[in-house]
C-alpha cells in the first residue's frame, strides 16, 4: 500500500488550495476542479489533478476509477467545491437554485456514494466545507443558506451511516474568507469596497478570514489527531456567529476600533 491519498474538490483555488497544501505534508493529494487553472496549479504544487464537475455523477465515477487505478486507495475526501448566488429569492431562477444546490450539497451525496467502497476500505474520513450560512440567516442568499444548512445536516447523517465502517465525517463552517469567490462577489457590487469594509467590521477579530485560517481545521479533522470526532461541525469564523450586533451606542461608546 502506498502513501495516504487525499482528494480535495475545488482544490485549484481558495480554501481548497490551502487545504491541499497542508494535506500534502501527509501524503499524496489529488485535486479535482472544473477550472482550467487546475493543471497549472497541480504541476506547480506537486498535486495530482483530475478535471471534474462535482455535480456530475459520471465525473465522480471517472474520479473513483482514476483513484483506484492510479493510487489504489482513498483516505481523505474533502468536499470543498462550492458556488454562491447572492440575490433576492424572487430574482433567483430555477437554474440558479439547481446550480447552487447541486454544486454545494448534491455533490456531497453523490461523491460520498461513489467513493464509499474506497473510503470504507481505507477506514478513511470525509470533511465537508459548509459555511456560517448554515447556522444563521443571511439576506439575499436563500439558495446558498439552504445548501450549506443541508451540508451540515448531511454530515451528521453520513457520520452515523459510515461510523460502523470506521469512516469519520465532519464539517467546517468558515466565516467570510478572503478568496476569489468573495472577491468576485464584491467586484459585482456597485459599492464593493464599502461592503467589504462593513463585513470586516462584523467580524470581532477585525478582519476577514483567510484560506490559511480555515485549512488547519479541515486538515485536523482529516488527520489521526481527530480520533473519535465524527458528526461534528467546527466553526472557524473569527467570532462572527458568537456575537449579536447591538450597534455601537449600546455600550455607550462610538464605533469600535477594528484594528
Ligand atoms: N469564501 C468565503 O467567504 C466562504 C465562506 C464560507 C464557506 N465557503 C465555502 O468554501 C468553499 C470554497 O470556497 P472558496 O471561497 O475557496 O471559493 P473559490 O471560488 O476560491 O474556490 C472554489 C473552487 O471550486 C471550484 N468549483 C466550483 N464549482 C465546481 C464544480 N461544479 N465542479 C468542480 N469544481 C468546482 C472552482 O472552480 C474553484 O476552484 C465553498 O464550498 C464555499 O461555499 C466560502
Amino acid at each position: 500500500m502506498g502513501a495516504q491519498l487525499a482528494l480535495v474538490t475545488g482544490g485549484a483555488s481558495g480554501i481548497g488550495l490551502a487545504t491541499a497544501r497542508l494535506l500534502k505534508q501527509h501524503g499524496d493529494v489529488l485535486i479535482a476542479d472544473r477550472d482550467p487553472s487546475l493543471i497549472d496549479v497541480a504541476e506547480r504544487e506537486g498535486f495530482g489533478a483530475v478535471a471534474a464537475d462535482v455535480t456530475s455523477t459520471a465525473d465522480w465515477r471517472c474520479m473513483a476509477q482514476h483513484v483506484r487505478d492510479r493510487y489504489g486507495r482513498l483516505d481523505v475526501l474533502v468536499h470543498n467545491a462550492g458556488t454562491a448566488h447572492i440575490a433576492p429569492l424572487v430574482e433567483t431562477s430555477d437554474a440558479d437554485l439547481r446550480r447552487v444546490l447541486e454544486t454545494n450539497v448534491l455533490s456531497v451525496l453523490i461523491g460520498t456514494r461513489e467513493m464509499w467502497d474506497l473510503l470504507v476500505a481505507a477506514r478513511g474520513c470525509v470533511v465537508n466545507v459548509a459555511s456560517v450560512s448554515a447556522l444563521v440567516g443571511q439576506d439575499a442568499a436563500a439558495a446558498y443558506v439552504a445548501s450549506k444548512g443541508a451540508v451540515v445536516a448531511v454530515t451528521r447523517a453520513l457520520a452515523v451511516e459510515l461510523a460502523p465502517h470506521g469512516v469519520r465525517v465532519n464539517s467546517v463552517c468558515p466565516g467570510s474568507t478572503d478568496t476569489p469567490l468573495l472577491a468576485r462577489h464584491f467586484a459585482s457590487l456597485p459599492d464593493g469596497k464599502q461592503a467589504r469594509q462593513r463585513l470586516i467590521e462584523r467580524h470581532p477579530i477585525g478582519r476577514l478570514l483567510t484560506a490559511e485560517d480555515i485549512a488547519p481545521s479541515v486538515a485536523h479533522l482529516a488527520g489521526p489527531g481527530a480520533m473519535a470526532i465524527t458528526g461534528a461541525n467546527v466553526v472557524v469564523d473569527g467570532g462572527l456567529t458568537a456575537t449579536f450586533d447591538f450597534g455601537s451606542s449600546f455600550a455607550g461608546g462610538g464605533p469600535k476600533d477594528a484594528a
